[in-house]
């Protein structure tokens, strides 16, 4: 799905600050003298937690994203051209350039998704939360959207919310999901069928005792 980018737009905050110079200035001392530019991306990360954590809260709340005004600030306190960080922030996916909600569901819908069901797990969030694909709720809690592979295809269908990865998805599981997040619990992530890792479905099928062992 095209990234919602606008620079001008009416929401955008005049300025922005880091609350904890001391997460910046650690950031940055990961890398060589003269290095500091590679601090771009986890310092986009930094401004994105901070704007989720203010977001909470919000009336009404919102998720985590990057205003301009934080990519401007990045840019100068790694003395780069501004137009250096927007080039990064709008390349990646994981950095929202507009306002979202408070649980950014992330429905893949790739082809392995795809032939394991994931139209339906769009659905059912479409039907759960009462909004289409790009939309947020108006209370603020959710945002759907739909992406490429997220490297979980192994374990279709899936869905990223917020940090976390939700695999072997049903609809009706998916709808619990969603139910658990709007009364603000955190569901437990990973696979919902119960398989560990990426193992198959009726069990391990290599090195099968070690790997029974270890499940215990
Ligand atoms: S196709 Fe969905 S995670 Fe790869």
């Amino acid at each position: 799905m095209k990234k919602h980018v606008d620079l001008n737009a009416s929401y955008q905050p005049a300025s922005f600050g880091f609350r904890d110079p001391s997460a910046v200035s650690e950031i940055i001392g990961r890398y060589p003298p003269g290095r500091q530019r590679s601090a771009v991306m986890p310092l986009l990360d930094l401004a994105q937690r901070q704007v989720a954590a203010d977001g909470l809260k919000a009336t009404p709340p919102y998720g985590g994203w990057i205003p301009r005004a934080a990519m401007d600030e990045i840019a100068r306190i790694l003395d780069m051209p501004p137009i250096r960080v927007y080039e990064v922030a709008t390349f990646y996916s994981m950095y929202n350039l507009a306002p979202v909600g408070v649980n950014l569901v992330q429905v893949c819908t790739t082809t392995p998704c795809w032939l394991c069901g994931s139209d339906k797990i769009v659905k059912t969030c479409q039907d759960k939360l009462g909004i289409g694909v790009g939309e947020t709720t108006p209370d603020g809690k959710f945002t759907l959207v739909e992406v490429e592979c997220m490297g979980a295809c192994v374990n279709a269908p899936m869905v990223q919310i917020n940090d976390d990865y939700y695999e072997d998805l049903t609809p009706e599981g998916t709808g619990g999901l969603i139910e658990s997040l709007a009364q603000g619990k955190k569901p437990p992530s990973g696979s919902q069928s119960g398989r560990k890792g990426s193992m198959a479905l009726s069990g391990p099928t290599s090195l099968a005792a070690q790997a029974r062992s270890s499940m215990k």
